[in-house]
């Protein structure tokens, strides 16, 4: 059975999706949990791209072992440099240069000939090769690539020393059998196509990235590129969960495997929709929370007398633990870090020691404390306030004093800390009570800041359910995110609004 290759780039292309940049600390936790999960090649960034791409790409080099550490590069000396430079320290690097080769790309955004186009791959490749001997090629635009050219990229790329030779379908435009027919095609007229893998990269605008990926596989393809939850620019790339459950589940057809530990795959998804605040929909394939749940009385009846009439994967196979455990008031220490741990968080002893103070806080407001409440409270205590945040240097909330009333001005009195000073504010006017706690805390801390995206979400049902806000701040062009949950929905506002203030 073929073994496929597993590529991750939910911190390059994943970290695309709007809204969803990582920090270095966040983006070392994922890329931990993608070694963890057996994923066979990392994509950590793009090292050329910013002074702190290099320096996530560079420290994920040196701290993931056992998954290749890749960093992409266009097919430019600089970028190479680049690349070489921020993998200098990983155990198993490579250089993925990527260059256009479509007719429409090559005509309007590279204004290059067919001819040019091939001696660029070929010279990149080459120059690549001098710093690392696993290097990946990729034809961006390639499912729309005149397949004669494509067919001359490949066999050059592969004769100049690429290791990989990627086909990316990166509009989400091909079909699925369109995508295997042009896999087929190039696995029987490219001479040299057996030495190197070939992998394919496929975009979710159409939503049938996972389908044209399958498709590549059955055709010979060796590597699959994806992300974990979807993630990436525009609808997001191949569904790493997806792919992999659907090569596994359905063997018989596919007959190939990866080296993936699925029962990992729901706290890497949970762990990934944390730092990137990017909410996993209910009815997400895979993950979601409603991926295994029953809801008709037909269902359900089938369910009991046996679960293979409605079930086709077993859920602690993804890593869905099954609980009745709900916990509460009573509970202690030992108890939440058992159940963070079973939902994919290993939390150290500071860490638990914040989780568990809100906990408390938490039970004394609410009487059931449910997998979600837990989960929103890790991501609001140990994402949203990292141990690294210069705490001198934080807004905090101290208290509100709110007046509402039907056809008036709402009235907000805000109390926030700084500096262990307290700076207070009223306000009489806005469009709404989170309208004016906004303006009383753009007055109070000064920042110039604008509301680019609000939501609140109900973490679990029931009356007394916690609020989950999320927040993007614009700041002179730049996006910060804020997240915070609470009983009270105004304060998890205001929070949210001061996290994200707190990451300027
Ligand atoms: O979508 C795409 O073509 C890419 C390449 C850089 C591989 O992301
Ligand atoms: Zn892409």
């Amino acid at each position: 059975m073929r073994t496929i290759k597993i590529f991750d780039t939910t911190l390059r292309d994943g970290e695309q999706s709007p809204g969803a940049s990582m920090n270095i600390r966040e983006k070392l936790e994922v890329a931990t949990a993608l070694a963890e999960l057996g994923v066979d090649i990392i994509e950590a960034g793009f090292a050329i791209a910013s002074p702190g791409d290099f320096e996530s790409v560079q420290e994920v080099a040196r701290v993931v072992r056992g998954s290749s550490v890749c960093s992409l590069a266009r097919c430019i000396e600089k970028d190479i440099n680049a690349a070489a430079e921020s993998l200098k320290d990983a155990q198993q690097p490579r250089i993925h240069i990527f260059l256009a080769t479509s007719q429409i790309h090559r005509e309007y955004k590279l204004k290059m000939s067919k001819e040019q186009n091939i001696e660029s791959v070929r010279s990149s490749v080459i120059y690549a090769r001098q710093f690392c001997s696993d290097v990946e090629f990729s034809a961006e635009d390639a499912t729309r690539t005149e397949i004669d050219h494509l067919a001359r990229i490949v066999e050059t790329a592969i004769s100049a020393g690429a290791t990989t030779v990627n086909i990316p379908d990166t509009v989400g435009y091909a079909t699925p059998t369109e995508m295997y027919e042009r896999i087929n095609n190039l696995m029987n007229r490219v001479p040299n196509i057996d030495k190197a893998v070939i992998s394919v990269h496929n975009h979710n605008d159409l939503g049938m990235a996972v389908a044209t990926s399958l498709a590549a596989v059955q055709a010979g393809a060796g590597q699959v590129e994806c992300t974990i939850n979807g993630l990436g620019e525009r609808a997001g790339n191949c569904s790493l969960e997806e792919v992999v459950m659907a090569i596994k589940t359905r063997h018989d057809v596919y007959n190939v495997t990866t080296r993936i530990i699925t029962q990992k795959l729901v706290p890497t998804s949970r762990l990934v929709a944390t730092v990137t605040g990017l909410k996993v929909p209910r009815n997400k394939a895979i993950v979601g929370q409603n991926a295994f749940a029953h809801e008709s009385g037909i269902h359900q009846d089938g369910m009991l007398k046996n679960p293979t009439t409605y079930e086709i994967m077993l859920p602690s196979d993804v890593g869905f633990q099954k609980t009745d455990l709900v916990l509460g008031k009573h509970s202690g220490r030992a108890a939440l870090a058992d159940r963070a741990k079973t939902l994919g968080f290993d939390l150290a002893s500071d860490q638990l020691t914040k989780v568990f103070t809100e906990f408390k806080k938490l039970a004394d407001r609410k009487k059931n404390i449910y997998d979600d409440d837990i989960l929103a409270l890790i991501e609001q205590n140990i994402h949203e306030q990292p141990d690294n945040i210069d705490n001198d240097n934080t807004w905090s909330f101290v208290s509100y004093d709110l007046r509402c009333k039907t056809g008036e001005e709402p009235k907000a009195t805000l109390t926030l800390q700084y500096k262990n000073k307290n700076y207070e504010k009223e306000i009489n006017g806005g469009d709404g009570p989170i309208d004016a706690i906004f303006l009383a805390i753009k007055e109070i801390t000064g920042k110039d800041i604008s509301i680019k995206e609000y939501s609140v979400q109900s973490v679990t049902g029931g009356q007394d359910a916690q609020g989950e806000v999320t927040i993007l701040l614009n700041k002179n062009g730049e996006t910060y995110r804020g997240y915070a949950v609470s009983t009270d929905t105004f304060e998890a506002s205001t929070v949210a609004i001061l996290n994200a203030i707190n990451r300027m």
